[in-house]
């Protein structure tokens, strides 16, 4: 059955109506992979009804599972699913307030970062939490041939305790622990064989080589020119999407905007990908 399926912005996304994630076939499940790839690396189905054994079973038919370090948000009974709320219950979070309110690619930070992040949105605010996904496809292909040939062949860590200075600080124990990793400046997408900038101000910490104020410029350069309007799709969400990210060619930014507005409640399963090359 071919799927119907519309761009949703100029820079990257696209929308799939009619197919349920928790039911679909192997051709089907093909059918939407194509359509991920195709669309620059964001594919949001609408409409979904998803338990959260579909959610792990659809999202394992891309690859192994990762458990998120930050264990207090898991789902419980669920290790593969991350919760990602502004909601408490009897006094506890019922997920992580606040996630990736910042650019970043998820997992950026392991060995083999993640390939792709799937996102239910079980409670959605009536207006705000929109999430903006940028193209590192387009932004690597608008830098000059001269500064392609400069990146070409730096490598740059990328640590999540260098994140815990800033957005994880009440996490410190947590992410201390997770190993930094080091990951071409520009990577090659395994699947589609592109090119896209693989840094982000989340989790890069440094350009390897280069003296702490080089580093910083080139990343705060880098960083300034793939987050144009231009390269950027924000997603406004309806309740029960199922948005599926690319993390090797994409990065994100959960908008923190709507806390007396509305409650949000979200689970998320992270696929491993491929080291980056
Ligand atoms: C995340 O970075 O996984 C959170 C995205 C969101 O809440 O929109």
């Amino acid at each position: 059955m071919p799927l119907t399926v519309h761009r949703l912005s100029p820079a990257l996304g696209a929308e799939v109506a009619g197919v349920d994630a928790g039911t679909a076939d192997a051709a089907t499940f093909d059918a939407i992979r194509k359509e991920w790839l195709a669309s620059d690396g964001v594919l949001v189905l609408r409409n979904q009804s998803l338990t959260p054994e579909q959610h792990i079973a659809f999202s394992r038919r891309f690859g192994q599972l990762e458990t998120h370090v930050l264990a207090t948000y898991l789902l419980p009974g669920f290790p593969e699913i991350y919760r990602v709320s502004n909601k408490t219950e009897g006094g506890k979070p019922m997920g992580r307030a606040r996630a990736g309110t910042y650019w970043h690619s998820d997992l950026s930070y392991m060995q083999k970062p993640a390939m792709v992040s799937l996102l239910y949105g079980i409670e959605i605010p009536p207006i705000g939490g929109d999430t903006m996904f940028c193209n590192m496809y387009a932004a690597y292909d608008a830098l000059s041939p001269t500064m392609k040939t400069m990146i070409g062949g730096l490598r740059a860590v990328h640590d999540l305790a260098f994140a815990a200075r800033g957005v994880f600080a009440n996490e410190r124990p947590a992410v201390e622990r997770a190993p930094a990793a080091e990951h071409p400046v520009v990577r090659t997408h395994p699947e589609t064989g592109r090119k896209a900038l693989f840094v982000n101000p989340g989790f890069t910490s440094h350009i390897v080589g280069l003296a702490p104020a080089e580093s910083a410029a080139l990343l705060g350069l880098l960083f300034q020119h793939a987050t144009q309007p231009e390269f950027i799709y924000r997603h406004r969400w309806l309740l029960h999407d199922l948005v599926m990210w690319d993390n090797r060619c994409t990065m994100h930014y959960a908008i923190a905007d709507y806390e007396g507005i509305g409650e949000r409640y979200m689970h998320r399963t992270t696929v491993l990908g491929d080291e980056a090359r």
